[in-house]
């Protein structure tokens, strides 16, 4: 049997798998084997997302949990290298750029698995974010690699990759987002006594804010004066709480939730009036609902929102620049949204892809 081996273990792997678990699912010459590494473990960080996703809990759980990157890195490693020596996948097929799949491309590798990589080519030109090393490393590695956008496509090419490894398949995030726009809307809004269009949606989570604490203090200051105007609704991920407790910063006006399941977060994308965030993630969301986005970050991969008009950097370094740059946008939305990440179909198209390079 030609078994196609998953790893993921990040929240926002979770919801990009699912677009192409769906996809391969319609394909019984492949077997996928689900691989969670354990990288995300809350339930509202891991399980909800399988459930809402109408996903079977994974083949495999090797509960590797939080750590430094060495720690959590070599216990993926480790673990990772056991089960394919027992499976013996024909191909590990990874998404984006986290720890996880940092060790699912190297053990993958040094076992001549072949690796396939989803969201390929995207760079930050900032070797400082352990994501930007994850994703090099994995593309380096990488025999298909899957890409979202022309400038992920000019990136790997760039760097030398030649083009008959590179799949232009658009992004599977539209794909996930398609078809949760497709189904009845959540009912986050109401519960919450949320207008729509009347609340700004904020997450936070990079590494480069919650762990300098400058940093962190100026997005929460700018997030409250917005929130003098407007209302603002954070779902906290466990890092930014956990940073926020450790520096002693609180907040007042911004009204805090615990992360929130996939179908609310898109529900309040939609209904936000704009979209102020650190996540890759949120910022395409934000495009995909056609609502304005600030990027609390020095800079982005997503840059043709950036062109086009649809996000702005503002560098939490000024609370004063982020206030202005959300005003700004709230008052400049583009009138046009091109179609950047492809049209729907990237899970498709990737198993279109696995199919035929390995011929079954
Ligand atoms: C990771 C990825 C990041 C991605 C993000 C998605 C790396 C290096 N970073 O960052 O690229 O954008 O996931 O959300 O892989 N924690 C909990 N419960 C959980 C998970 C985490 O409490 O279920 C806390 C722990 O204190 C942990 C911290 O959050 O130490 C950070 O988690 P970790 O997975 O290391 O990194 P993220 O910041 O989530
Ligand atoms: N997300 C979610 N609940 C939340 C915050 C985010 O379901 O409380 C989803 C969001 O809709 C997107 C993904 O998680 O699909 C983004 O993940 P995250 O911001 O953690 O990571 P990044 O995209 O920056 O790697």
């Amino acid at each position: 049997m030609n078994t196609i081996f998953t790893v993921v273990g990040a929240r926002p792997q979770f919801i990009k798998a699912a677009v192409v678990s769906r996809a391969l699912r319609a394909h019984r010459s492949l077997r996928e084997c689900f691989v969670h590494t354990g990288q995300h473990y809350d339930e509202n960080m891991s399980g909800i997302f399988f459930q809402e996703l109408g996903m079977s809990p994974p083949d495999v759980q090797l509960a590797v949990g939080s750590g430094g990157h060495g720690a959590q890195t070599g216990r993926m490693l480790e673990a990772l290298e056991r089960e394919m020596l027992a499976r013996k996948p024909r191909c590990v097929l990874i998404y984006g750029d986290t720890n996880s799949t940092l060790a699912a491309a190297l053990a993958a590798v040094k076992l001549h698995i072949p690796v396939a990589h989803v969201e390929a080519g995207l760079r930050s030109f900032n070797m400082r974010m352990p994501e930007e090393v994850n994703r090099i490393v994995a593309d380096r590695v990488s025999d298909l690699l899957f890409t979202p956008t022309d400038d992920a496509d000019r990136n790997l090419a760039n760097e030398g990759v030649p083009s008959w490894r590179v799949h232009r398949v658009g992004d599977v995030m539209l794909d996930a987002v398609q078809h949760e726009l497709s189904q009845p809307q959540d009912s986050i809004l109401d519960s919450l006594g949320l207008a729509a269009g009347g609340y700004v949606l904020a997450t936070i989570h990079r590494a480069e804010n919650t762990d300098v604490t400058e940093r962190l203090k100026v997005i929460a200051e700018a997030l409250e004066r917005i929130a003098e105007e407007v209302p603002v609704v954070l779902p906290l991920h466990p890092r930014t709480a956990h940073a926020m407790t450790a520096s002693g910063i609180t907040l007042n006006r911004v009204r805090l939730l615990d992360p929130v399941g996939y179908r609310a977060m898109i529900a309040l994308e939609a209904g936000a009036s704009i979209v102020v965030t650190d996540s890759g993630g949120v910022q395409k969301e934000a495009f995909f609902s056609r609502r304005p986005c600030v990027t609390l970050r020095d800079q982005t991969e997503w840059t043709e929102l950036v062109d086009a008009g649809w996000n702005r950097l503002a560098p939490p370094t000024d609370v004063q620049s982020i206030v202005d740059a959300t005003r700004y946008m709230l008052s400049n939305v583009p009138a046009t949204a091109p179609a950047f990440y492809g049209d729907g179909t990237a899970g498709e198209r990737i198993v279109r892809v696995l199919t035929e390079h390995f011929g079954v």
